[in-house]
């Protein structure tokens, strides 16, 4: 467990990070949940009626049809932005196909953090050349190395350093926090964090359990000391991160599936989880974690203007936003983007943030907080400044 913060409200006596803007990259396409449910009952109809003798003869179990209901009850999902709709949804393929690139051109990751990271700078009115460094925080880099932070800072000519972070979907309030500890510690002053999440690539659309939970997206958060911020931006009051093992959230895909290939597809490749397990022990980790900073910072949970939580499960954030608030959260105090964007992994968190916090007040206090694989979780607590 790692907690830093700096006494606040006050002078600021050295460096302050503060959040100055953020970017948002949204890809073109949607797929419906009627549509994701069409694809999956073709391809279950096809494979029953292939198999229907080792079935009949309980060799094999039927794939039962999934259902757009039971998806938008159980998760609050409706729809999800991807970015290689037709083969996800051709029930032969089901799989997003996005052509390998050469070297010379510039990778599909960083071309998604490079859009987010310019809508960031533009909002804040800088040029690259004032950014330090770069953080790539998310869950599927989609090579080992060069980093994709480097070619992110190389494509929008940002002189410093930067480097990859994983820590699933938290990974993105991990990076909110380590860019803030540069900043305290003087080590940089403009910090670009970007969150790249095809999550289409590592989500198994054929497991009925889970192939309506995931979709790709871009964020990107510039954090800055407040001595160069421009106004309005958000002061980082203090931040916690926690992590847990579990398996319970697992993708197994790495260099060791190279030693059998025939294995490369099988489900434990791509995404799988115990999503109930998932829900019962991840909802008290993050409202003990929530309340514990708060109290730290001497900050009232009940008077928390607004919680920007991660978007996986719309029962979950209800659950969540209940033990902080201490009642049933309103949309205002705790926007959903799930219904829209499904989960988009350590993204998630910051969407909200993004499209949903020009109209708070100057000094109204937010938190901005993700969880997930490791288990992990993050917390980020934001006032705003005028
Ligand atoms: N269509 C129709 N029915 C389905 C279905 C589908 N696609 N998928 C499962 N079901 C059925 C199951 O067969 C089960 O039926 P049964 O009761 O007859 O056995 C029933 O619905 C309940 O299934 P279950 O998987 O237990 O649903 P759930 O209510 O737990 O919801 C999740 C599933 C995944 C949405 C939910 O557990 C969740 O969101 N957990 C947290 C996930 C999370 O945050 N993960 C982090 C990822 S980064």
């Amino acid at each position: 467990m790692s907690t830093t913060a700096l006494p606040h409200p006050g002078p600021l006596a050295g460096p302050h990070p503060v959040i100055s803007a953020t970017g948002l990259f949204t890809p073109p396409d949607s797929i419906s949940n009627d549509e994701l449910v069409a694809s999956f009952n073709a391809y279950a109809d096809a494979h029953n009626g292939a198999n229907e003798a080792a079935i009949a003869a309980g060799d094999i179990a039927a794939i039962l049809p999934s259902s757009a209901e039971f998806i938008e009850k159980a998760s609050g999902i409706k729809s999800r932005f991807v970015l290689s709709k037709a083969p996800i949804l051709d029930p032969v393929i089901m799989a997003p196909r996005l052509p390998e690139r050469p070297n010379d051109q510039i990778s599909v990751l960083a071309e998604m953090a490079v859009a987010a990271a310019r809508e960031a700078l533009a909002r804040a009115g800088r040029e690259p050349g004032d950014v330090d460094a770069v953080l790539c925080a998310a869950s599927n880099m989609q090579r080992p190395y060069p980093a994709m932070a480097v070619e992110i800072q190389d494509a929008l000519g940002i002189e410093g350093f930067g480097f990859d972070m994983n820590v699933a979907c938290s990974s993105a309030t991990f990076g909110i926090q380590t860019a803030a500890d540069y900043v305290r510690a003087g080590h940089a002053r403009s910090v670009l964090v970007v969150s790249p999440e095809v999550c289409s690539g590592h989500l198994n659309w054929r497991d009925r359990d889970s192939h309506f939970i995931f979709g790709d997206v871009a964020t990107a958060v510039l954090v800055e000391d407040a001595s160069i911020a421009p106004r309005p931006h958000w002061d980082i009051l203090g931040t916690r991160l926690v992590t847990k093992f579990s398996n319970n959230i697992r993708n197994n895909f790495g260099f060791l599936n190279r030693a059998a290939p025939e294995n490369r597809d099988t489900a434990d490749k791509l995404f799988v989880q115990e999503g109930r397990k998932v829900f019962k022990e991840v909802v008290p980790m993050v409202a003990a974690m929530i309340v514990d900073e708060a109290a730290r910072l001497g900050i009232e949970p009940a008077g928390l203007r607004r919680l920007w939580l991660h978007q996986a499960n719309a029962g979950m954030n209800r659950l969540i936003a209940q033990r902080v608030l201490g009642h049933e959260a309103s949309e205002d105090e705790s926007p959903t983007v799930l219904d829209t964007y499904g989960n988009t992994s350590s993204a998630g968190s910051v969407i909200a943030f993004h499209l949903h916090n020009a109209d708070l007040a100057e000094g109204d206090t937010g938190l901005l907080c993700s969880f997930g694989a490791g288990y992990s979780a993050g917390a980020v607590f934001l006032r705003k400044v005028g």
